[in-house]
């Protein structure tokens, strides 16, 4: 397990505009982002329903995710603003033409390939934590395709007790990220594992939320301090 001590974390720099942001804003960004995790990402398989992605992303950025990955086979991306929350400004979503391009950049990102699948047999709290793991959710009519099937690195199956066939993808997805995330918080003691090479740009991206003119106002503490 990674202890990580407050008082040994530093930002590499102060930001002027930490002067126009409340403190209380200020720590919520700094929490947020120290519990950051991109080593676990979520996946859309053409899905298209914009209820569903926008569940999804929020459900997702809500578990402390930064990184979502659309596959868009025939469905492009479309979120319910209603649903979503604004969860899609504090994500990074990456868009792919096909199973295919979307896997194989997973992969090459060093990406572990763990597929929700009706057809599974194995449970997901029965597999040892890859180092990263991309969860892919399917289509609400069709499910997972054979493509993904077989590039698939794990495939799981969420037990179910009852008469229906399926959970909706959102609430398969928000019951993984809870048979998941926490395994790699107590991994981290609790931290995200976000580099600082990703925080630092990103936090100075979030100050800027809500500013009319962050560049003036950076300039302008830059001067009164000069
Ligand atoms: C509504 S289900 C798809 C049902 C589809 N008729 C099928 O046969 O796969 C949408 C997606 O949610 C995920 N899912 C739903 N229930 C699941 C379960 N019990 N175990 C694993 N994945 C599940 C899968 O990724 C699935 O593709």
């Amino acid at each position: 397990m990674t202890e990580r001590n407050d008082a040994d974390f530093h930002w590499p720099a102060r930001d002027a505009l930490e002067t126009w942001t409340t403190p209380e804003r200020l720590a919520r960004i700094d929490a947020v982002l120290r519990k950051r995790i991109v080593s676990i990402t979520t996946v859309f398989e053409d899905v298209f329903d914009p209820h569903n992605i926008a569940a999804g992303l929020r459900t997702s950025e809500g578990y402390g995710l930064h990184d979502i990955h659309v596959i868009q086979n025939q469905f492009g991306i479309r979120s319910n603003s209603t649903v979503a929350k604004s969860a899609d400004q504090w994500l990074e979503i990456h868009a792919h033409s096909s199973t295919i391009a979307g896997v194989k950049a997973l992969k090459e990102q060093g990406f572990s390939i763990w597929v929700s699948d009706l057809q599974a047999t194995q449970a997901l709290t029965e597999m040892p934590l890859d180092p990263r793991v991309a969860l892919v959710v399917g289509n609400a009519k069709v499910g997972i395709s054979e493509e993904m099937r077989a590039l698939a690195d794990r495939r799981y199956i969420l037990p179910m007790y009852g008469m229906v066939q399926s959970f909706n993808l959102s609430v398969a997805l928000a019951i993984s990220l809870e048979q998941l995330v926490p395994r790699r918080r107590a991994e981290l003691g609790g931290w995200g594992d976000m580099p600082m090479a990703r925080m630092w740009p990103l936090r100075q991206r979030w100050l800027e939320f809500g500013q009319r003119h962050p560049e003036a106002l950076r300039r302008g503490v830059q001067q009164e301090n000069q």
